[in-house]
């Protein structure tokens, strides 16, 4: 099985192959432990946790402690995603909680390259998300202190929504700005992906496929992941 350690995910190589990221905002949160266990079985490579404060997006979700609890069912690697205001407050909290990485919105972070030094020294990967709307421009001069950069394909705040097709091109422009400085940082895509477009997301450059509903309410969850990430059925 891929990813089993905590060394952090590879670029994906060969024929356009992605990670599979599993956003449990779309499991049981009264079995949460069983379905992390079901997606692993499944061929997820990282628990995809969102966390909501009911301020920078309408719902409240869960937080550090939902990440611990997660942390002591699976080895998978944790991606806490943030859709928190002042995220700084909450690094040491979820690297306590196990967490591997942490990605921060950058519409949040005032002080964006200051909070991901301290992810860094926290012992985390550093994630940078985007908004649909927020040009890649406010990113550029963090390009080589991140981990990852997650690009929001619907509005962030609840699963089930239609994938915003403008996110492809803006995939793709990302990956030509990471490659002009020969940077190989892993692109992850989170919000209504689809058996159906993720091939697309894939070829424009994206290493990491988030999705809920399309691996959580799949009959075949197997079958989902495969061809969620680039395989056969
Ligand atoms: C939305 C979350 C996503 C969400 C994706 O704000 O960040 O991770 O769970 O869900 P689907 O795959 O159902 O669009
Ligand atoms: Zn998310």
């Amino acid at each position: 099985m891929n990813c089993k350690t905590k060394e952090g995910v590879k670029t994906a190589t060969m024929g356009n192959m992605a990670k599979l990221s599993a956003s449990i905002l779309s499991a049981d949160y009264a079995a949460l432990g069983s379905d992390v266990r079901r997606a692993e079985e499944a061929g997820a490579d990282m628990i995809h946790i969102d966390v909501m404060d009911g301020s920078f997006v309408p719902p409240i979700t869960i937080g550090a402690q939902a990440v611990k609890a997660i942390r002591s069912y699976s080895r998978l690697i944790l991606d806490a995603h943030l859709m928190t205001v002042h995220p700084e407050k909450h690094i040491e909290d979820f690297a306590d909680a196990g967490a591997d990485y942490l990605t921060v919105h950058a519409e949040t972070s005032a002080h964006l390259h200051r909070t991901l030094q301290r992810i860094r020294e926290a012992g985390m990967k550093r994630g940078v998300a985007l908004n649909p709307a927020t040009p890649l421009y406010v990113i550029e001069h963090v390009l080589g202190e991140a981990d990852l950069f997650l690009l929001m394909s619907v509005n962030p705040g609840y699963g089930g929504q239609e994938f915003i097709p403008a996110v492809i091109d803006k995939i793709a422009a990302l990956r030509t700005m990471l490659g002009k400085r020969g940077l190989e940082t892993d692109i992850s895509v989170d919000g209504g992906i689809t058996i159906a477009n993720a091939a697309a997301i894939r070829e424009a450059g994206a290493t990491i496929i988030v999705a809920g509903t399309a691996f959580f309410g799949a009959e075949d969850m197997k079958k989902a992941a495969s061809l969620l990430k680039g395989g056969e059925e």
